[in-house]
């Protein structure tokens, strides 16, 4: 099992005992939907079992990608499943990644745990790939997500103004970036100092 610690969480390969947690977390009524994509339709019950079907699967013949596509955030008290990181192509023509993070609960949002994952996630795919850059994309109303970006020293590559429309109330859509050259300069800096999330 692959596992990255850290201090409040860590990122691990799913276990049998995460399933049942997962698909309850992808359950339309989850408040995370709110946040994450909200202009998105959350996944239909079916779509739900198949996602954790498909991890299932994974797990029982014991076979994780070898760069990991999906991980759980764990926290590290109680090794529970708090959330996920993932990537996915934003090109794959030209080998462009974009990196996405949920802290499905609550009431572990707000203590730095997004902020740490993230930086845990960044540092293994920059370790386990050749990616270039990594970024991710969010709504301009999602203080929570922007701020873990420019709190974790990414820049604001791109915004579209006025591209989303969540609750009557338009957004405009951004895109926090980082460079491998530029990551590695943050971690040689961060790592000269205690990290403060
Ligand atoms: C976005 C998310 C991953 C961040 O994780 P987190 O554990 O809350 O992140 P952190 O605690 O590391 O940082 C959050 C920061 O946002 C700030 N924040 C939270 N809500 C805020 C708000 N409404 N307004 C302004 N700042 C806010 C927090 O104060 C914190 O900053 P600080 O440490 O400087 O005080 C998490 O909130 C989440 O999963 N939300 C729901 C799903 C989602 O939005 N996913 C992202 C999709 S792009």
């Amino acid at each position: 099992m692959l596992i990255l610690e850290g201090k409040k969480v860590r990122l691990r390969d799913w276990s049998s005992a995460d399933l049942s947690a997962y698909r309850e977390w992808l359950r339309p009524h989850q408040e995370w939907h709110q946040w994450d994509g909200p202009y998105f339709p959350p996944p239909t019950p079916q779509e739900a079992d198949d996602a954790v079907g498909r991890l299932a699967g994974q797990l029982a013949a014991g076979q994780w990608p070898a760069v990991r596509r999906r991980m759980v955030i764990a926290d590290t008290r109680t090794d529970h499943l708090i959330g996920t990181v993932s990537w996915h192509w934003e090109s794959e023509e030209t080998e462009w990644p974009r990196a996405g993070i949920t802290v499905h609960d609550p009431s572990q949002r707000g203590r730095g745990v997004g902020s740490e994952a993230l930086t845990l996630w960044a540092d293994y795919l920059f370790a386990a790939t050749k990616f270039r850059r990594l970024d991710f994309s969010t709504w301009y109303g999602n203080h929570a997500m922007c701020s873990v970006g420019l709190k974790i020293g990414w820049t604001e590559e791109a915004r579209f103004r006025d591209a989303r429309v969540v609750r009557g109330t338009v957004y405009d859509s951004v895109v926090y970036g980082v460079t491998r050259a530029q990551w590695a300069g943050l971690r040689l800096h961060s790592s000269s100092q205690s990290a403060n999330y």
